[in-house]
């Protein structure tokens, strides 16, 4: 079992539509990562957002204002307050239009101030005025962000609504590994495209784990028992669940995605490990989503070295049954009265659909299951979009149409805050809806 950190992979970025003609304002601050602006202000343009940019001096420092200007065919205001009236008033109150503003990259000192109320250039002056949500990617020197100053301001601007993106752990640009790198331009458009699409940060409080991926049951070193998921449905619930402000675990399965920026990773192979990690995880959790396709049977003696093709053992593999865990979850949940903890489980069917979810559901003692028939075009493993439907307790199941997971992730996470609501579990209040 080992801790993955989130990292710069490639994600798919689904969401470019809603991008299109919306008004962006990117503050960027005086760090190292400052260049990085530069890729996202572009990849922003490329989705059809009107970019706007406003840089600390430090920030003219790193990376030239000419260069955001020419990416963005806006000018670049600085630290002069004639500059911002002219901001204000040459674009018509650009405040009034903006959509979602973003600082990225975010230093301690813009955090700290913001979080103090200093306004004393241009950046923190438009950050606290705004109008708009506000989303801060903050990097740092790994020092630097676990201050227990910058978290005290970091939790006092989350408890008022600014959002969080990263940082993510990996290589830092002042040497050495740790947390305080920048989240990358996909996982910060992704948060962007959340404010975009008017969800609130309605999941703050809340601890969330997520189970995802396939788990991978050893016959003997170099063979194992194991099906088609990718992660993606799972990875795609993780990373909707802190955008909208949860505190949230992934434990996974071999996958190749890496996990979503400020979501805390858990790698493992076997199902034993997973029920193991997750257990553990859960005991202190309020929704635990299992949407890793976990092996139902795993090989009862793993041979410790490499079988022969010819040994006679090969053709009869003796299986055992592994741990159900969410149902193990269910039956701690039970046996403690305490019912907290909200449980969905996902079905994947090829048959009698509902009416397997629904068994499965009152069998294992869940409160919700996300139905799928994965011989549908466009459901299950290996694509980027899911046809689902949501069997709950008691009413009628709701069939959706095929979306993008990202999206199926939020419906069934709306459907989880209804639930998390009824069994009043959180550590704090929701900060907005
Ligand atoms: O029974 P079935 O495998 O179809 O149920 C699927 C649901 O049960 C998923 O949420 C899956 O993560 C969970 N599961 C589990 N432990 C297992 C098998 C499935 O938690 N051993």
């Amino acid at each position: 079992m080992a801790r993955r950190a989130p990292n710069a992979g490639v994600y798919a970025v689904s969401g470019n539509i809603m991008l299109k003609d919306k008004t962006i304002v990117i503050c960027v601050t005086g760090g190292i990562a400052a260049y990085k602006a530069c890729d996202l202000a572009s990849k922003l343009v490329q989705a059809g957002a009107n970019v706007h940019v406003i840089m600390t001096r430090n920030a003219a420092e790193f990376v030239g204002p000419l260069t955001l200007r020419a990416l963005t065919g806006n000018p670049v205001v600085r630290s002069l307050f004639d500059e911002i009236r002219e901001f204000e008033i040459g674009h018509v109150s650009l405040s009034e239009k903006t959509d979602c503003l973003v600082v990225a990259p975010a230093t301690l000192n813009i955090i700290g101030k913001v979080a103090q109320g200093i306004a004393d250039d241009a950046v923190s002056t438009i950050i606290s005025a705004a109008k708009s949500p506000v989303i801060f990617a903050p990097a740092m020197h790994t020092s630097m962000w676990n201050n227990p100053i910058t978290q005290a301001n970091v939790a006092r601007l989350k408890e008022l609504g600014y959002r969080f993106v990263g940082p993510d752990r990996g290589p830092l640009a002042s040497g050495g590994w740790g947390i305080g790198r920048l989240a990358p331009s996909q996982e910060i458009m992704y948060h962007i495209e959340t404010v975009i699409a008017g969800r609130g940060t309605d999941l703050t409080g809340y601890k969330v784990v997520v189970t995802s991926g396939p788990t991978r049951e050893p016959i003997d070193p170099v063979r194992f028992l194991s099906n088609p998921s990718t992660g993606r449905m799972g990875h795609a619930v993780a990373r909707a669940a802190v955008a909208r402000g949860a505190e949230t675990l992934l434990i996974s399965g071999p996958t190749s995605l890496p996990p979503p920026s400020g979501v805390e990773c858990v790698e493992v192979n076997t199902a034993a490990q997973m029920f193991r990690a997750v257990m553990d995880a859960a005991a202190d959790a309020d929704l635990y989503v299992g949407a890793a396709a976990v092996a139902d049977y795993a090989p009862k003696n793993a041979s410790a070295v490499k079988v022969k093709k010819d040994d006679a053992s090969m053709a009869h593999v003796e299986l055992e049954k592994t741990p159900d865990i969410i149902a193990s979850l269910a039956a701690r949940r039970r046996e403690s009265g305490d019912h907290r903890l909200v449980l969905v489980g996902f079905a994947a069917e090829t048959d009698n659909m509902v009416e397997h979810a629904r068994a499965k559901l009152v069998e294992k003692g869940l409160d919700l299951m996300v139905a799928n028939d994965v011989t549908q075009p466009g459901a299950g493993f290996a694509v980027d979009t899911n046809v689902v439907t949501l069997v709950r307790k008691d009413g009628k199941p709701t069939a959706l149409p095929k979306m993008a997971k990202r999206e199926v992730a939020d419906r069934v996470l709306d459907e989880a805050l209804a639930l998390l609501r009824q069994a009043g579990g959180g550590s704090t209040q929701p900060a907005s809806d």
